[in-house]
């Protein structure tokens, strides 16, 4: 598999720019969560909700508040993440890595990996102190994931998470850059 990581500004610059990215996103998170995907949307978010959280995620990234990493397998995205710095004025030297979501096709292939690896490079460059995620309890690979890549569980919300009738903990976990020097 050919493969390489984007950043935004590789994304904004590339051939399709903004609006391709929007449609690739728009196609992997709707297969994603109509699957049954841990990744905050109970239905598939609708191409103008991706629009706008792609549109705010790359501005964000150029005034120094974000990082998106866009990861193109054989031509074609097939996975991203990105984090957000937090906007309460106390909290401004963290960020929250948001979301990360590889195709289904493209799964187990260390994408998901090289892409959170990054994005925690990412904000290391940035001088991002702490780099904050949650995520639901049953997920256990993207939580195995995490923790090989330094994070570590600071706090549950036990049966928090709502799909339907079921409940989940969500599961808070922070890497403290600081601390890895
Ligand atoms: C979580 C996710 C991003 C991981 O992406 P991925 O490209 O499949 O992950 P990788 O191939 O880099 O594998 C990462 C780890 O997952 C585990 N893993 C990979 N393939 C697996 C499989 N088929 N079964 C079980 N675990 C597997 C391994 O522990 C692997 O660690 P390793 O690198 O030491 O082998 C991806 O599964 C995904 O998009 N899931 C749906 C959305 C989601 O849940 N996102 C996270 C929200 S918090």
């Amino acid at each position: 598999m050919e493969h390489l990581l984007l950043d935004a500004a590789g994304v904004a610059a590339g051939p399709r720019g903004a609006a391709g990215f929007a449609e690739a996103a728009h196609r992997i998170l709707g297969a994603l969560v109509g699957g049954g995907a841990a990744l905050g949307w109970v239905d598939p978010p609708s191409r103008a909700e991706v629009d706008a959280l792609v549109a705010h995620v790359l501005a964000a990234a150029a005034a120094g508040d974000a990082a998106l990493r866009v990861a193109v397998a054989d031509g074609r995205t097939a996975g991203f993440g990105y984090w957000l710095r937090y906007t309460r004025p106390t909290h401004r030297p963290h960020a929250d890595l948001e979301k990360v979501a590889v195709d289904g096709a493209h799964q187990g292939r260390g994408l998901g990996r090289l892409l959170t690896a990054a994005l925690v490079e990412d904000a290391r460059q940035a001088g991002i102190e702490v780099l904050t995620l949650d995520a639901r309890g049953d997920n256990t690979r993207a939580l195995d994931l995490y923790r090989s890549l330094g994070f570590r569980e600071y706090g549950r919300l036990p049966d928090f998470v709502a799909v339907g009738a079921d409940r989940y903990d969500k599961v808070l976990y922070l890497n403290d850059l600081r601390a890895a020097g």
